[in-house]
């Protein structure tokens, strides 16, 4: 064998590490054949001293090409090129079809499945969506988010892609905190914070460790179903508690307690969902005290607090409660975006670590590089400037979408601007099939919310939600014209209305 020419340098100057540098070298001469198998590599202190490097440097790159397979070391004779050389080019998965052959059936049964919950409904992309609670993605500072996340994974990238706390990055739990103390007056800190994927998972892990088989939860009606779904899932029973312009009717708590002991009440105080209405302050006080009675859990779903375009925010009803009455929820879905799956819990540390627990055994940790990520901006002050843009933005939607809907559907909807959130929420005309209508629109390219979705009985009621915040004017101006078209084609008078009460 002739002897290996060394025909490299490292250089210091260059980013990658000199150990790297030097295994790069080393397999290249591999694959150019100037290094066969079987041929030995110099000793580690020759080459370093050839290189003009520490001899751990040279024992780092051997360790790397021996990692690779491109070298193999045999103990007191020295490291030699490998016989079983690795594929020099990886290739790519070969180009064909799967197999197809799944069973359509399986061969066992399937115990209750729930109805699938789809937040994206799955419209022809022409349709316009005037989707309730859906931010536009488009206004995301998607930049500074990608250059966050080529930061976090390049300094702590070992730390992010192990296995992780189970309550999530401590960096984000500490940003959420102090957020969540001085934005909205609710004390937290980095151990009565628990992020999740995205506040529906928070609900999920809430109802498995509050509720058992039997259990009674109150809930909104109409209301948010796939927190209703959460309960039932962990086998509460829900009861139902009306809605009217001072939010839910908390009076009625006392005489449904009379079934048995309600262990929670899932409320939406802020902007109640869906009719948007914000739960008085006069309620607020009384269902505090009521929960304090009878230890009942509230959970405070507070899913759009930052959208609000009239004077403050109200602030939460956590923010007042000094006892650990109220389980506070939220999420990033609306501020930055849905699909980033990020929520969050504040609740007393016990509460935490009975959630962490479940959450171990569905989904041991989240996606700890994206929630570092997002601790980044939210230190460099990158979400609160966001947050101050969407504000402004969505509220040019709301006056954009409430004045077309007046111009163009003139009577048919009666509303009041909302104050806050994202969606109107609109009584329909009592000679307007509203079934009908929502099956028109769609065929005219627009699809809206009817209140079917939301009512605990599943039944329409003359009320719609329109979603303001994920179209541009353009977009909102030609959906309500869409929705005017299709109205006038529907006959009106004398024909049957169907589903409705
Ligand atoms: C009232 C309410 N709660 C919870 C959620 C769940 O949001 P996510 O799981 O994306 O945080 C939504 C989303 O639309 C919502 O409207």
């Amino acid at each position: 064998m002739a002897r290996w020419e060394l025909a490299f340098s490292v250089d210091p100057a260059v980013k990658q590490p000199l150990f790297v540098q030097i295994a790069h070298a080393i397999s290249m001469d591999v694959r150019r054949g100037r290094l066969r198998p079987g041929d030995a590599l110099p000793g580690s202190r020759t080459l370093a001293r050839s290189l003009g490097v520490h001899r751990n440097t040279v024992l780092a790159a051997y360790q790397e090409l021996t990692a690779e397979g491109w070298i193999e070391t045999a103990r007191a004779r020295g490291s030699f090129v490998s016989r079983d050389l690795p594929d020099p080019k990886p290739r790519a998965l070969p180009r064909i079809s799967p197999r197809s052959d799944v069973p359509a059936r399986p061969a066992y049964e399937l115990r209750h499945v729930p109805e699938m919950y789809r937040a994206s409904q799955g419209h022809p992309p022409t349709t316009l969506a005037l989707a309730g609670g859906i931010p536009d993605v488009r206004l995301l500072p998607s930049v500074e988010l990608a250059r966050a996340y080529r930061r976090v994974i390049k300094a702590q990238g070992s730390a992010l892609l192990g296995y992780g706390d189970s309550r999530g990055h401590a960096r984000l739990r500490t940003g959420l905190a102090q957020m969540l103390s001085v934005t909205r007056g609710v004390a937290a800190s980095r151990d009565t914070v628990l992020i999740t994927r995205g506040s529906q998972m928070a609900l999920y892990l809430v109802a498995r460790a509050l509720t058992a088989p039997g259990d009674l939860v109150a809930v909104e009606n109409p209301g948010y179903q796939p927190a209703w779904e959460a309960f039932r899932l962990a086998g509460a029973r829900l009861l139902p508690l009306s809605i009217d312009s001072g939010g839910a009717n908390v009076k009625e708590l006392a005489k449904l307690a009379a079934r048995g002991p309600i262990r929670a009440i899932y409320l939406t105080p802020h902007h109640q969902y869906p009719t948007t209405v914000t739960l008085s302050a006069a309620r607020r006080i009384e269902l505090i005290s009521f929960a304090r009675t009878h230890r009942i859990a509230i959970i405070e779903d507070d899913y759009d607090h930052e959208f609000h375009y009239e004077g403050r925010p109200v602030l939460p009803m956590a923010s007042v409660d000094d006892k650990g009455a109220v389980i506070y929820i939220g999420t990033l879905s609306k501020v930055l975006a849905p699909g980033l799956r990020i929520g969050y819990v504040v609740a007393p540390p016990p509460v935490i670590e009975a959630i962490a627990s479940y959450r171990s055994y569905v989904d041991l940790q989240g996606d700890l590089a994206v929630e570092a990520a997002v601790a980044d901006l939210l230190e460099a002050g990158d979400v609160q400037r966001h947050i101050r843009r969407a504000r402004r933005v969505y509220q040019e939607r709301r006056d954009i979408l409430a004045a077309q809907l007046k111009k163009q559907l003139g009577s048919a909807l009666s509303f009041e601007k909302p104050t806050g959130g994202m969606a109107l929420w609109a009584h329909v005309a009592q000679e307007i099939d509203l079934a009908a209508w929502e099956e028109q629109a769609a065929h005219h390219g627009v699809a809206f919310q009817t209140a079917r979705r939301f009512t605990f009985d599943g039944r329409m009621r003359p009320y719609v939600r329109l979603g303001f915040a994920s179209l541009g004017e353009t977009e909102i101006t030609e959906a309500v014209r869409r929705m005017a078209r299709a109205l006038k084609e529907m006959p009106q008078k004398g024909r049957p209305r169907r589903d409705q009460s």
